[in-house]
């Protein structure tokens, strides 16, 4: 089988290409990777059965030869973070939107299987009381550039299938953590300050909550999606592992031999959600799949155990961000 990865070199992206090689002797990847600023060569193991190639998702012809040429797309490439997306939203327009629609006509032109990778942060945020999750049927409510540009790619593919008979399948999953993630995101910045010996930051009060899930879980249900989910289909992913802001920094302090309130208060960021839960039933009782880190305490520790050794994979990006949160005023 022959799979094209979209935005392999990422975060998410990389450990499906690693899960894959381990898991799946029969399959041979081409990472398709613009390598931005979150892509790095790095981050993907040297096998013979990987091949990298750097293009925009948005280059109709690069896309159109290599979709030729693929049994299945898996699509991760996309502009991913919120905080850059207030401050300027045309990369995700651009990849997100124009990208994800040059690779559904390539799959639509060659007839080729095609996943699409998509947030929870499509449906808007949650109230912080009462039990209510996210579920396949709650409405696109989107709050930010990035959010609204999946929301609109999401849209896309299932117009595609619609219209075109594209054979494609949606998932929407809930913020992830584990190793080769950038250290602009929430739990590696705070773990790599850390090491740095500067204070964690908490945007407000810190009681916003997410569903976290480790990344090995959202790759092996987009492997489960990819080859037993129904065509046309949306599946919502996640591991029950809701925690708030605050908790997961103390928990972080605690693990690495601090304080638990040693850390420092930011301003909140405009829009920021309040809370995401998902409810993954359809995932669980239709396709069977089952978290295999359903504990997010262990998960964390493993994590900051793998950033502590891979200070080498880190240590490049660390400076530029911090000084881009500088200018930010985070
Ligand atoms: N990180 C999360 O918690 C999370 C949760 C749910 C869903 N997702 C989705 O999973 C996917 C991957 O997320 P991630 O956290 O690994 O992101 P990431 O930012 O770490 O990686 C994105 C990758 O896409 C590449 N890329 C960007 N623009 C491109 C373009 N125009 N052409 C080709 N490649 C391009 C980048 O170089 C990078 O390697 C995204 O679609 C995201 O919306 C992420």
């Amino acid at each position: 089988m022959r799979l094209l990865v979209t935005g392999g070199a990422g975060f998410i992206g990389a450990n499906f290409v690693r899960l894959t090689l381990s898991h799946r002797p029969d399959v041979s990847v081409t990472v398709l990777d613009l390598l931005t600023y979150a892509g790095n060569t790095a981050s993907l193991p040297e096998d013979p059965r990987v091949t990298l190639v750097k293009g925009d998702i948005a280059d109709a012809e690069m896309v159109d030869a290599l979709v030729r040429e693929a049994d299945a797309v898996v699509h991760f490439a996309a502009e991913s973070h919120n905080d850059n997306s207030l401050d300027d939203p045309w990369p995700f327009v651009h990849t997100n939107l124009v990208g994800t629609f040059q690779l559904l006509e390539a799959a639509r032109r060659h007839r080729v299987r095609f996943h699409h990778v998509s947030t929870d942060e499509v449906y808007g945020d949650l109230p912080l009381e009462g039990g209510e999750r996210f579920t396949p049927d709650t409405p696109y409510n989107p709050s930010s550039p990035y959010s609204s540009t999946k929301a609109g790619s999401d849209l896309m593919v299932r117009a595609w299938v619609r219209s075109f008979g594209l054979e494609a399948t949606i998932s929407n999953c809930s913020n992830n953590y584990g190793p080769f993630q950038h250290v602009e995101k929430f739990i590696p910045r705070q773990i790599t300050n850390l090491i740095d010996g500067v204070r964690p930051k908490l945007y407000g009060a810190g009681l916003n909550v997410r569903d976290w899930i480790h990344v090995d879980d959202h790759n092996r249900a987009v492997w489960t999606i990819l080859e037993s989910g129904r065509i046309g289909e949306t599946y919502l992913i996640g591991a029950d592992g809701e925690v708030d802001n605050r908790t997961v920094i103390e928990t972080i302090l605690e693990l690495t031999g601090h304080e638990p309130t040693d850390y420092d208060h930011v301003a909140d960021r405009p829009g920021h959600d309040l809370r995401y839960a998902i409810d993954a039933t359809r995932l669980r009782e239709e396709l069977g799949w089952e978290p295999v880190y359903p504990d997010f305490r262990a998960g964390l520790a493993a994590t900051i155990d793998w950033y502590r050794a891979h200070e080498a994979w880190w240590r490049p990006q660390k400076l530029e961000t911090e000084l881009r949160y500088q200018r930010l005023g985070r």
